[in-house]
């Protein structure tokens, strides 16, 4: 009996391959915005693997972290190379799931029936963010220490019970090498477990309902017990995926050697000195992709309501599925209010990338307001401009 014979008897491995992959039908019709959830898959890998080398050596205490990171960046052999994988894969990571879930956006990915989908990546998004803000604090330099301090400080406007949470958060009194120790068993051990288990949860989600497409339409025609228009995932989607991941580590690898610090935004210059509790740096600004975030808390005057307003920023994704009111799913077949509101959300989310790295003065003040304000506006306005907004029916359909 030969192997793969024994061990389908006892457990169904063929079959399940075969009914997630060869007998699992995709849209013949997904184009390259379909290609971000598997460079997401990639990336993950990369984040599991250069972690797991980077902790062989890394030492999460005051005294020594800042100078274990040096080490590995100069006497490990290949430290820098892992360590370069492992930062630029932080900022891919977000790239990649900026444009998934635009992606989503633009094909009303959220809609009816795949409202829990959707869930399950707005939390594996809460949870990326955490997995990357504690892993920026390890490397122990003056913008992981005053990083840290800025949204422990965020943290104790909540107004019930933030004082805890961010003394619990810290263990201590304020930010030490107790915080240190306690971020380095969340960025290792809590996140990547909530992470991967969301991964799959996501997975099996989406196998449940099926991918949309860009013309968010789901053909009413079944051919053989399959719906017009399908093709089954392996071969035809892998072979396209596989070449593209390729295309996709050649660029990710083109950074990690000639540009890992990418002007200062993968990597702060100000985080080449050890954390100082004496000296606060002249500017001290988050990392790149968090932000959109920061800008909005900076946009209110009131800091209690720019931690609320910065809360309610992404409590606002969860709610998108019951905010669009539109007839039609994709954009492509949506009316002008949909489409210039949507175009407003783009230019606002990354006007606010932009004013949140900048240092405070009137006109960040300014432009932060306008774009806090595109951004709710995209969000907020939705059920009336969906609901009064011209369509296109798609071609061959009846409804959604
Ligand atoms: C670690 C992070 C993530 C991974 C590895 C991941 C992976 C994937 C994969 C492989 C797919 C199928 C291929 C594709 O449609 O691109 C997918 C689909 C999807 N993902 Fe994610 N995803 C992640 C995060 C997110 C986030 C943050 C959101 C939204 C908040 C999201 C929402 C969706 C939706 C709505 C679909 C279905 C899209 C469609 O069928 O049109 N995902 N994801």
């Amino acid at each position: 009996m030969s192997l793969s014979k024994w061990v389908n008897q006892r457990v169904p491995v063929s079959d399940f391959f075969d009914h997630h992959l060869r007998q699992y039908y995709v849209p013949k019709n997904l184009n390259i915005w379909y290609l971000f959830g598997v460079f997401a898959m990639v990336v993950l890998v990369n984040q599991l693997l250069s972690g797991f080398f980077l902790v062989m050596y890394y030492t999460p205490t005051g005294d020594d972290a800042f100078s274990s990171v040096e080490f590995i960046m100069r006497e490990v052999p290949y430290g820098w190379l892992i360590r370069y994988l492992h930062t630029t894969g932080a900022s891919a990571f977000f790239i990649v799931i900026f444009m998934h879930m635009y992606r989503s956006i633009m094909y009303g990915s959220y809609r009816k029936p795949r409202e829990i989908l959707w869930l399950s990546g707005c939390i594996l998004f809460l949870s990326l963010m955490a997995e990357a803000y504690t892993g920026y604090v390890l490397p122990w330099g003056q913008m992981s220490f005053w990083a840290t301090k800025v949204i422990i400080s965020i943290i104790q406007l909540i107004p019930i019970g933030g004082e805890a949470i961010a003394q619990w958060v810290m263990g201590d009194v304020s930010v030490s090498e107790v915080t240190l120790h306690r971020f380095f068993a969340f960025h290792v051990i809590l996140f990547p477990a909530i992470i991967l288990a969301m991964v799959f949860l996501h997975i099996i989600f989406l196998h449940c309902v099926g991918s949309n497409n860009p013309d968010g339409v789901t053909p009413k025609q079944i051919i053989d017990g399959v719906p017009k228009g399908y093709v089954p995932f392996h071969p035809y989607i892998t072979t396209k995926d596989i070449a593209y991941v390729t295309l996709f580590l050649l660029l990710f690898l083109a950074v990690v050697f000639y540009a890992p610090r990418m002007g200062g935004y993968f990597i702060e210059a100000e985080n080449y000195a050890p954390a100082n509790p004496l000296v606060t740096p002249a500017h001290i600004r988050p990392v790149w992709y968090l932000s959109p975030f920061f800008a909005i808390l900076r946009a209110i005057p009131s800091q209690s309501l720019g931690a609320v307003a910065m809360v309610l920023s992404l409590v606002l994704l969860f709610l998108l599925p019951w905010l669009d009111s539109s007839p039609v799913r994709s954009i492509r077949y949506k009316g002008p209010y949909c489409q210039v509101a949507l175009g407003i959300f783009v230019v606002s989310f990354v006007g606010l990338g932009v004013v949140g790295n900048l240092p405070p003065s009137h006109w960040v003040t300014i432009l932060g307001r306008a774009f806090t304000l595109g951004y709710f506006s995209f969000f907020l306005l939705m059920p009336l401009y969906s609901r009064f907004d011209r369509f296109k029916r798609p071609p061959g359909v009846s409804g959604l």
